[in-house]
């Protein structure tokens, strides 16, 4: 049987990569993102089946799941998610619960609704995305650290949880990945605040990552059969330097 894989999020970078190379390796691929017209013209470029889902939309999600619960899904990889570059001073609890929504409820939410799904296939696997700001605190960056942390508690709980289902569930950190992320945060990288270029400056292999050097691990991952809660880097270094 065909097995089945959802990325979150596969309309733009590592979602975008990941999504690609799953089709490549000849997975039935499904793309979801928030925005009609960029998932729909993703989803012609990479000959996959898309979704509109906004992962901070409980309806959404619900709506999204309900597509696998027949047929069941083999892998999920739940890329979805927003930065969020803010001192302390300026974080307010509506930009907290904007991105806590996205970042982590719209991952917890999407397991819960899909586990009926890949209790359907043996062996499912869920990547999450976390990110190396976990191990290396960057100013400005609490918020989203702080939702990457929970990615990352969450995922260890649940590869426990999940494991008589035989549902596998791992994580991957990325480092400093190019993508459109930083453009989304308002900057562009010639104009990077300096807390972010000193960040940069201390990646040992002194180089920014390629979307398509982290869906590579995220599908070596989704495809170590005796893997569950790990935490995989994939960030030049930085995590350890
Ligand atoms: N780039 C890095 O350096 C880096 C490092 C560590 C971790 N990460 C993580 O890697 C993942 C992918 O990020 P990326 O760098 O590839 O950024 P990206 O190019 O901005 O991709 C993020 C994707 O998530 C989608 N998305 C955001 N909010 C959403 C929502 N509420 N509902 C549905 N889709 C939503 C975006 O849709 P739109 O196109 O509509 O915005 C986009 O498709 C994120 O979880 C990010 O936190 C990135």
């Amino acid at each position: 049987m065909e097995k089945v894989a959802l990325v979150t999020g596969g309309n733009s970078g590592i979602g975008y990569a990941t999504a690609k190379l799953l089709k490549a390796k000849g997975y039935d691929v499904y793309i979801s993102g928030r925005n009609a017209d960029r998932v729909q013209q993703a989803a012609v470029e990479l000959d996959v089946k898309s979704v509109v889902a906004d992962m901070s939309n409980s309806s959404d999600v619900e709506q999204l799941s309900a597509i696998f619960l027949e047929d069941g899904l083999d892998i999920l990889v739940n890329n979805a998610g927003i930065a969020n570059l803010a001192p302390l001073e300026r974080i307010t609890h509506e930009v907290f619960l904007e991105i806590f929504n996205t970042n982590v409820w719209g991952v917890l939410q999407l397991i819960k609704e899909l586990l009926p799904a890949l209790e359907r296939r043996a062996g499912s696997s869920i990547t999450n995305i976390s990110s190396a700001i976990t191990c290396k605190g960057v100013p400005g960056l609490s918020l989203y650290a702080a939702t990457k942390g929970s990615v990352e508690a969450l995922t260890k709980t649940l590869a426990i949880e999940l494991a008589p289902k035989n549902i596998r569930v791992n994580a991957v950190t990325p480092g400093a990945i190019d993508t459109p992320i930083f453009g989304k945060l308002g900057i562009k990288p010639e104009n990077f605040p300096e807390e972010l270029k000193q960040a940069f400056a201390g990646i040992p292999l002194k180089r920014t990552g390629t979307s398509e050097e982290v869906a590579q691990v995220i599908v070596a991952q989704l495809e170590s059969t005796y893997v569950t809660g790990a935490i995989w880097a994939v960030d030049g270094g930085v995590s350890i330097a």
